[in-house]
């Protein structure tokens, strides 16, 4: 996104200057080109009113011939416009307001040529400074580019204006650079059309699912918020059904392209995005909303991988430090699967003939729980097997001689990338050291193979490392210190 500001105060280090540096630092830091350009020495002369421009159809042209020209070129190139000025009167400075006059010619409303503006589809905004308060010092002109604008076909997209109560140190206080800085990012936010509301589950759980299916990324994994884990976690017992409504969603004409989530429960985030700029305003959110109170403060931890450097940068700038990370894993088709015997006496099956009961102690016992299992596990099993894209026939179950569930685990094919997510597995302690697991993994990916998948995803230990999954990532988390 291209913004060109036009600075029009004589002072070039003073107010409208100072104000307008973190504003373009963040407009900056957020991916968009900025063209700064100061006017005070720029040769504009005053309209003639002589309606010379007017007879011209689709091109700026005017009888002056003088840095207007150039001015012009910048301000058609750009998405957005900028007037930043200090309140002269309760306008605009001369140079300001003589670009203003001049732009006359990109709207051919006057002659004999069609109506039309050239610029109709560019955006507005004003960068003000004034001495007396607000409302009162910059409100005339506040309106009067709101008016233009209306008149034009351009899109006003407000103003961001500060006091003068004590020269240049009023435009260097937190409050004043924190509100260019976020005055920028709104900018960018309402050119691009993008909205931001809370999650709901019930209606936006399917569309979010196909978003991250959509913009998967195999090289940044999206902050591994892949969509079965998402998916996986929405179904799980230990999931946080309380405070869903905490995650964020960013839309542009109805379409999701943002969202700030949590996997199991609040503390922990996530933020993805296809438009970096709104990574900010989405870790503002996660601050807000996904945050949890410890010691008598808030704190956010949120997870990235090791090829997200924008938002490493992001979360370094906000004062979080790296507290952990490990390591991504695939396993690649290409590459031989691991035979091994089924051991005398245990067999396969699949999900389809699966007993929930056996299959929720097999998962108590097999990712060490102690004591009792509770016995609403087995509605949380039935639950999250049968989420909508669990996979019955990729589920894979070793019952032991006994009839007992001695190995298990969920296998996830993502058809549209062409990848399987295991989620979850596990192995009941007395019958571990027998290479069960690597049979059901086995089992489960050959069958993926089959269906079109070139790869699944692993976990963290050594045990998928032995069997040949490969590091292609890590998955690095970052606390708020
Ligand atoms: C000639 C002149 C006219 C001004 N008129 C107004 C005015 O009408 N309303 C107002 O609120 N401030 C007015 N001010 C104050 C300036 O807008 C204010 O000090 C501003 O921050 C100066 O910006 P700068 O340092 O970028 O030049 C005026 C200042 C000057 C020099």
């Amino acid at each position: 996104m291209k913004i060109c500001i036009l600075m029009g105060s004589p002072r070039l280090n003073k107010n409208t200057a100072e104000l307008c540096k973190p504003f373009i630092d963040e407009l900056k830091q957020q991916g968009a080109e900025v063209e700064y350009i100061a006017l005070h020495d720029k040769k504009i002369a005053p309209c003639l009113g002589c309606y010379y421009c007017q007879t011209i159809s689709d091109e700026y042209d005017c009888e002056h011939e003088d840095d207007m020209t150039a001015i012009v070129e910048s301000i058609l190139c750009a998405d957005v416009l900028v007037f930043a000025t200090p309140i002269y009167t309760w306008q605009a400075t001369p140079k300001i307001k003589t670009v203003m006059d001049r732009m006359y010619s990109l709207n051919k409303f006057y002659g004999g040529t069609p109506r039309k503006s050239l610029n109709a589809r560019q955006s507005y905004a004003l960068i003000a400074t004034c001495g007396y308060d607000l409302d009162y010092g910059a409100g005339l002109l506040d309106e009067g580019i709101r008016r233009w604008c209306a008149h034009s076909g351009a899109e006003y997209l407000g103003m961001y204006a500060v006091r003068d109560e004590d020269d240049l140190a009023s435009f260097q206080t937190a409050e004043a650079i924190d509100g260019a800085r976020r005055f920028a990012q709104s900018l960018l936010k309402k050119e691009a059309g993008i909205t931001s509301r809370r999650y709901n589950m019930l209606t936006d759980f399917a569309a979010v699912c196909r978003f991250l299916e959509a913009t998967f990324d195999a090289d940044t994994l999206n902050s591994y918020l892949l969509p079965h884990y998402f998916e996986y976690a929405h179904h799980h017992s230990y999931f946080d059904f309380k405070n869903d409504h905490r995650m964020g969603l960013w839309e542009k004409n109805g379409n999701i392209v943002g969202i700030a989530a949590y996997e199991m429960k609040l503390g922990e985030a996530h933020l993805h995005a296809t438009q970096p700029f709104l990574l900010p305003q989405m870790l503002d959110w996660a601050e807000r909303e996904i945050s949890v109170e410890k010691d008598g403060k808030r704190t956010l931890k949120v997870w990235i991988t090791e090829k997200e450097p924008q938002k490493r940068d992001l979360l370094k700038a906000n004062g979080y430090s790296l507290v952990h990370s490990e390591a991504v894993t695939v396993f690649r088709y290409t590459n031989d699967f691991i035979d091994r015997p089924l051991p005398k006496g245990y067999k396969i099956i699949d999900g389809t003939q699966v007993d929930y009961a056996k299959l929720a102690e097999c998962y108590w016992r097999g990712f060490n729980h102690e004591g009792e299992m509770p016995a609403d596990n087995i509605e949380g099993n039935k639950k999250s097997s049968n989420a909508p894209r669990a996979n019955k026939s990729l589920m894979t179950i070793i019952v032991a001689p006994n009839g007992e569930y001695a190995c298990a685990l969920g296998m996830w094919l993502d058809e549209q990338n062409g990848y399987a997510y295991l989620e979850p597995l596990a192995t009941v302690p007395q019958h571990r050291r027998k290479g069960l697991a690597t049979i059901a993994l086995t089992t489960a990916m050959k069958k993926t193979k089959a269906l079109g998948a070139e790869y699944c995803y692993g976990g963290a230990g050594e045990f998928y490392t032995a069997i040949g999954f490969e590091t292609i990532n890590r998955r690095e988390l970052w606390q708020m210190l």
